[in-house]
């Protein structure tokens, strides 16, 4: 298959993602700017993007068009940059640093903050609507059960059976022991989930069969297990002006996390291990945009921020 490699370097995909979302959030009349500023400040911190480049280069392996892609990457993006916002409220993990920057609440103040992040997850669905009437307008109806099949996905991995239900999990766990399965239901929720969406809808765009959607979801499984053992080895052994956060998070709120279950030497391997099992579902993934999933997954489990 011939392939447009436009979007084949990061970079590209960034930088498109970022446009997009900067002049999506540039809005706001004279009684509500703060809701908007406050939303545009920690979408725009700079994160790494890793959940929106997946879903595009997911999509673009199993031959989506990179116009239909976008909106749903963007969406995406909203609704983890949301989990982060909430995620670092007092109530929650009460920190003061994200993405390098102060956290949202202590720029805006802790009401703003939950309004910036009930913001950008309603608007993340608007976002999916709008591509959705378009194509209605224009009579394409197969894309629009794609994206429906999308929609649908991201909504159950983001809602109270996907990420903010392993959020409540987490939140339940400080302070106690919990066993290896609590503890995996927990990182698979709130971290995998949104991961599975990435690739997920990715395949739901393309038009990908059961089988294939099926692989997807067992890849952002084992793949977000592993990102987030990464995240809690990091919590521990990272540096906070790399990661943009503060270390030490999950020991101040007495967090289980894997490696205060299991130790840094085994959280490694158990990291090592469950990347080797998203590879081998991700193996079919065809062409230079299946390899660079491939290549993005790899580089995970050994990233510093
Ligand atoms: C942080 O996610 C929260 C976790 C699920 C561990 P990322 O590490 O992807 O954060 P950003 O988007 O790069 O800031
Ligand atoms: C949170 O896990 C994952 C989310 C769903 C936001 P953490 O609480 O470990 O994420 P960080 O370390 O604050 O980014
Ligand atoms: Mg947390
Ligand atoms: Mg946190
Ligand atoms: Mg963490």
């Amino acid at each position: 298959m011939a392939m447009n490699e436009e979007w084949l370097d990061p970079a590209a995909v960034k930088s498109r993602l970022e446009k997009d979302l900067q002049e999506l959030t540039d809005k706001g009349n004279a009684y509500d700017k703060k809701q908007w500023q406050a939303m545009n400040y920690s979408l725009m911190a700079g994160g790494k993007r890793i959940r929106p480049v997946l879903t595009v280069w997911t999509g673009l392996s199993l031959g989506a068009d990179a116009d239909e892609l976008f909106p749903f990457a963007e969406a995406l993006e909203m609704i983890h940059t949301y989990s982060l916002i909430h995620d670092d409220l007092p109530a929650m993990d009460n920190d003061d640093y994200r993405r390098g920057r102060l956290t949202n609440h202590k720029v805006f103040g802790e009401a703003a903050a939950i309004l910036a992040g009930d913001g950008l997850l309603t608007y993340a669905f608007e976002v999916c609507g709008q591509a959705m009437e378009e194509a209605a307008a224009g009579g394409q109806t197969e894309l629009l059960k794609r994206q429906a099949r999308a929609v649908s996905f991201l909504a159950q991995m983001a809602g109270p059976s996907g990420m903010v239900s392993g959020q409540m999990v987490d939140l339940e766990s400080e302070g106690r022991t919990i066993g290896l399965d609590e503890l995996t239901y927990m990182e698979i929720s709130k971290t995998s989930r949104l991961l599975e969406a990435a690739l997920v809808m990715g395949g739901c765009l393309a038009g990908a069969g059961p089988e294939q959607i099926q692989s997807l979801e067992e890849a952002g499984e084992k793949l977000g297990l592993a990102f987030q053992i990464q995240d809690d080895i990091l919590d521990v052994t990272g540096d906070e002006k790399e990661l943009g956060k503060p270390t030490g998070s999950d020991e101040k709120e007495k967090k289980s996390t894997f490696v205060s279950l299991y130790g840094l030497e085994k959280a490694r391997k158990e990291a090592v291990k469950d990347t080797e099992e998203a590879l081998a579902r991700l193996a079919f993934l065809e062409g230079s945009y299946g390899r660079a999933v491939r290549d993005l997954v790899k580089s995970l489990v050994d990233r510093r921020k």
